[in-house]
C-alpha cells in the first residue's frame, strides 16, 4: 500500500476520563467491536486499581504491566485503528497530557450521573489548546442518570466547546430504553444483553412501529418533542466544526452493557481525522511528507531493577519508518538503528519492519531519549507541544548519602527524562527542587533512586504553589523582577527561568506589580 492510503486509513486517539467514569471498560468494548479481544476482562487495563493507591510498588508493577497495552491497535472496516492508553490515576495526569501530544482526536467519557468533574475540565483544556477533535460518551446510562440537557449545558460551559448530540438517550437507569440515533433516524433498544459478547440489537426506523412505541411507552410524548427540539436546536454536524475542534459530537450508552458503543465506533471511524499535520519549531511537518521525522512522547522504565534500560514511545509524524534504518537523534547528533521496533497491538507486542504516521513505534533505549526528542532522516526539527504544565507538589532534594552524589544525579536526570517529576534548581543556592504532580510520585521517586541508582534522597518541604514561566515584554522590568524575586527563581532542565511563587496571593501581587512580565502555567507557549 502507497504512503498516503497508509495514512489516510489511520485513527489515533486516546480515551480519556475523570477516574471511574468508564473509560477502561469503553476501551475494552472498542476492542470487542473491533475484534482484537474475544471476550471482556481479556485486557489487562493500565488501570490502577483503587485499592492500590497507597502502595506504590504495586502502582508500579501495574504501570509495568501497562506498557503492554500503552497502545492497542486493531483493524476495523479498513481502517487502522491506534488507541492510546492514558493512566486512570489522577497522580499521573502529566502522562496523560504528554499522550494526547501523540493522538489525532479524543473521546472523553463521562459518568452521566456525575457530568463534568475536575479531571474532565484539565484534559479538556489540553485538548482545546492543541484545538485537538473531540468526541463525547456519556456512560452509565443504565444507572441513574442527570437530565440529558442539562448535561448537554454543563458540557458545553464547563468545556467551553460546542456539543451536538448525534443519540439521545430514552429513560434512564432501571428504565433506560434505548437510544435514537439522529443521524440514521434509527432507535436502538436497550434490552440489558449479555455483558460479555456482542449481542443483536433490535432496531426501529418507523417511529410509528407498534413494537416500537410499546418499547418506549410512558416516554412517548418526552420523546417526540424531545427529538423535534433537538432538530431545531441542533440541526446538522459540520464535519469541519468537528475536525477544527469546535464541536464535539455526544453519544449516549452504557459500556458496561455494550451499549451505544458501536454507534460510537462507526460514527469515530467516518468523522475522525487521519493523522494530522505537527508543528516543529521552524516548521509544520506533514505527514504526507516522504522523509521520516518522529518524536518521543513517553519514556517506560524497565521494571527489572537489574536492567536499566527503557521504552521510549515514538510517534511517527512523517514518512515510512524503517526497522534498521540509520537515523539522526536531532537532540544530541547520534545516528541510530532500531532493530526490534515493537508495535503493540491489544495484548501482542511484536517487532515490525516498518511503521506509518499515526503508528507507535516502541523502541530500547539505555537513556539517550528524553521526551519531546525528535529522530529524523537527518532534518534538525525540535517539535513543539509536549508542555510542561506546573507541578502541584514542590519538595528540596537532600542527598541521604553525600558519598552517592553522582548516583543521585543520574537518577535524578533520567527520572526526569521520563517526565517522571520535574526538576527545578534554585538560582539562588542551587538547590535542586523536584515537583510532581501528586504525592505518589515522591515514594516512586526515592524508591527508584535508591532500587535502581542505588542512591537515597530525603525530602524538605518548601512552601510553594505554582511554577510560572517567566517571559518579559519589559527588559527593564524583569531585571527589577529578578532582584526583588531572586529567592523564588529558579531554572528548569531546559535552563528557562521559573518563578516559583508561593501563594496565589504572592503570584498575583507579583502579576499586578510587574505587568511587563508574563507569566505562563505551562512550559510552552
Ligand atoms: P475508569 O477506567 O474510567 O476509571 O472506569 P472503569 O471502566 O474501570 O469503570 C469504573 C466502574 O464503573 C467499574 O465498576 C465499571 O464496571 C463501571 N461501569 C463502567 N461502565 C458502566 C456502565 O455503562 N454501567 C454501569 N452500571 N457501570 C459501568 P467497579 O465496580 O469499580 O469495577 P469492576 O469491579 O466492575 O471492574
Amino acid at each position: 500500500m502507497k504512503l498516503a492510503e497508509e495514512i489516510q486509513r489511520r485513527r489515533t486517539f486516546a480515551i480519556v476520563s475523570h477516574p471511574d467514569a468508564g473509560k477502561t471498560t469503553l476501551t475494552e468494548k472498542l476492542l470487542l467491536f473491533g475484534g482484537a479481544i474475544n471476550v471482556a476482562g481479556a485486557v489487562k487495563s493500565n488501570k490502577i486499581r483503587k485499592t492500590a493507591t497507597s502502595d506504590f510498588m504495586e502502582i508500579e508493577k501495574q504501570r509495568g504491566i501497562s506498557v503492554a497495552t500503552s497502545v492497542m491497535g486493531f483493524e476495523y472496516g479498513g481502517k487502522k485503528v491506534n488507541i492510546l492508553d492514558t493512566p486512570g490515576h489522577q497522580d499521573f495526569a502529566e502522562d496523560t497530557y504528554r499522550t494526547l501530544t501523540a493522538v489525532d482526536s479524543v473521546i472523553i467519557v463521562l459518568d452521566a450521573a456525575k457530568g463534568v468533574e475536575t479531571q474532565t475540565r484539565k484534559l479538556m483544556d489540553v485538548c482545546r489548546m492543541r484545538k485537538t477533535p473531540v468526541m463525547v460518551f456519556i456512560n452509565k446510562m443504565d444507572r441513574p442518570a442527570r437530565d440529558s440537557f442539562e448535561l448537554l449545558d454543563e458540557l458545553e460551559k464547563e468545556l467551553g466547546i460546542a456539543m451536538h448530540p448525534v443519540t439521545w438517550p430514552v429513560g434512564e437507569g432501571a428504565d433506560f430504553r434505548g437510544v435514537f440515533d439522529r443521524g440514521d433516524r434509527t432507535f436502538r433498544s436497550f434490552d440489558r444483553i449479555s455483558k460479555q459478547t456482542i449481542g443483536e440489537v433490535r432496531e426501529f426506523s418507523d417511529m410509528e412501529d407498534a413494537g416500537f412505541l410499546r418499547h418506549i411507552a410512558p416516554y412517548e410524548k418526552r420523546f417526540r418533542e424531545e427529538t423535534a427540539l433537538l432538530d431545531g436546536v441542533y440541526p446538522g454536524l459540520d464535519p469541519d466544526d468537528y475536525l477544527k475542534g469546535a464541536v464535539a459530537p455526544v453519544f449516549f450508552g452504557s459500556a458496561l452493557n455494550n451499549f451505544g458503543v458501536k454507534e460510537l465506533l462507526e460514527s469515530f471511524l467516518l468523522l475522525a481525522p487521519h493523522p494530522r499535520p505537527v508543528h516543529a519549531e521552524n516548521r509544520v511537518v506533514d505527514p504526507f511528507e516522504a522523509s521520516f521525522a518522529g518524536f518521543v512522547f513517553k519514556i517506560h522504565a524497565n521494571m527489572d531493577p537489574n536492567h536499566r534500560d527503557r521504552i521510549a514511545f515514538i510517534k511517527v509524524a512523517s514518512g515510512r519508518f524503517e526497522r534498521n534504518r540509520a537515523y539522526i537523534h536531532v537532540r544530541t547528533g547520534k545516528q541510530m538503528k532500531f532493530s526490534s521496533p515493537t508495535s503493540f497491538m491489544a495484548e501482542k507486542k511484536s517487532v515490525i519492519d516498518e511503521a506509518f504516521p499515526g503508528d507507535i513505534v516502541g523502541v530500547h533505549d539505555t537513556g539517550n531519549f528524553k521526551i519531546g526528542d525528535a529522530v529524523t532522516e537527518g532534518e534538525k526539527l525540535k517539535f513543539k507541544g509536549i508542555p510542561s504544565f506546573s507541578p502541584e507538589l514542590f519538595r528540596y532534594v537532600v542527598n541521604a548519602e553525600p558519598m552517592k552524589f553522582k548516583q543521585l544525579a543520574r537518577g535524578l536526570e533520567q527520572l526526569t527524562d521520563e517526565g517522571v517529576a520535574q526538576l527545578f534548581v534554585s538560582k539562588l543556592n542551587g538547590r535542586k527542587i523536584i515537583g510532581t504532580v501528586g504525592a505518589l510520585q515522591l515514594d516512586v521517586i526515592q524508591y527508584r533512586l535508591q532500587h535502581e541508582y542505588g542512591a537515597r534522597c530525603s525530602y524538605e518541604p518548601i512552601p510553594m504553589y505554582k511554577a510560572c514561566w517567566i517571559d518579559a515584554r519589559d527588559m527593564k522590568q524583569l531585571e527589577k523582577f529578578r532582584l526583588h524575586k531572586n529567592q523564588q527563581l529558579a531554572l528548569d532542565r531546559e535552563d528557562r527561568e521559573v518563578y516559583m511563587s508561593e501563594s496565589p496571593y504572592a503570584l498575583q501581587m507579583a502579576q499586578e506589580k510587574f505587568p511587563g512580565i508574563i507569566f505562563h502555567f505551562s512550559s510552552e507557549y
